[in-house]
């Protein structure tokens, strides 16, 4: 019996899209949090600005605490709670 290969599973089955006008791969379904925490590495994993001017972060990763909202195609919207998709432009500067 042939097990699929799961790096080939992703490769055929990932999305790229834009955080902060920088590209970033990651496997279909990955939420917006999740492409923002691998991203991190290149300095991207901050969702927005507290009004003190504090870095925010993904918090309870389920809808409430709020502290994920970025802009995403123009829309204010929650990066827990929103899949990547091919093309999508993700803004953490609002
Ligand atoms: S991480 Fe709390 S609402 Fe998204």
């Amino acid at each position: 019996m042939n097990t699929p290969d799961p790096v080939q599973h992703t490769v055929q089955h990932s999305v790229q899209l834009q955080i902060d006008g920088h590209a970033v791969r990651v496997a279909a379904g990955t939420s917006v949090a999740a492409a923002l925490r691998i991203a991190r590495p290149a300095g991207l994993g901050i969702t927005r600005r507290s009004v003190t001017h504090e870095p925010r972060a993904p918090l309870c990763g389920m809808g409430i605490c709020q502290e994920c909202r970025v802009l995403i195609d123009g829309r204010r919207r929650l990066a827990c709670q929103t899949h990547c998709t091919d093309g999508m432009a993700v803004d953490t500067s609002a």
